[in-house]
């Protein structure tokens, strides 16, 4: 998930691990249901730490690994802001188990650049999943904009953008920038 329009507008800089290329809206794989990780490898973890780079680089707050093109059930996440100490999440396999309530709040995604609309989402989760290090864990009954982007993210792992689940009227004013977009995407290898 990217931030709100005006944050986007300064990406914050830091040292790099690797940066990957981010898939756009319109390439198949971010279509595709991601697969389970079978054993969080010293591989896997490596890929979970490049993929916080690329977030952090991008100026976003989430990111699945469909958007930098491996259909495996991988998220990451860290909501802090930037005069705040870093607090990232690594999930294998997250799996939202309790979902309460339901609120509409503002989104945008990496993979959707340019594009913002609210989306009614539930409000309160408990999600499972495992942790860097292969260990089981949980974050119970939370709510915001983590709950907000844990599931934004999720989404993506099930091959659903958030523009799926936008009013009529949102889809109608973004459909030439998602057409635009499409288009792009298209041109370049998946
Ligand atoms: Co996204």
């Amino acid at each position: 998930m990217s931030k709100t329009q005006a944050a986007a507008a300064k990406p914050k800089t830091r040292k790099t691990d690797m940066v990957l290329p981010i898939y756009l809206y319109g390439q198949k794989v971010l279509r595709k249901r991601a697969q389970d990780v079978a054993k969080v490898t010293p591989e896997l973890a490596k890929l979970a730490e490049d993929m916080l780079e690329t977030m952090y680089k991008s100026a976003g707050i989430g990111l699945a690994a469909p958007q930098v093109g491996h259909s495996i059930r991988l998220i990451v996440v860290d909501i802090t802001g930037e005069e705040e100490e870093k607090k990232p999440y690594y999930m294998f396999n997250p799996v939202v188990s309790v979902a309460k309530g339901a609120c509409s709040a503002e989104e945008g995604c990496l993979s959707v650049p340019g594009v913002w609309a609210d989306v009614e989402r539930p409000e309160s989760i408990t999600v499972e999943y495992l942790d860097r290090s292969g260990k089981p864990q949980a974050l119970r009954n939370i709510d915001g904009l983590m709950a907000r982007c844990i599931q934004h993210e999720i989404d993506h792992l099930n091959g659903v953008l958030f523009v799926d689940k936008i009013s009529n009227t949102d889809r109608t004013l973004n459909e030439g920038k998602l057409k635009k977009l499409s288009k792009e995407s298209k041109s370049v290898p998946a």
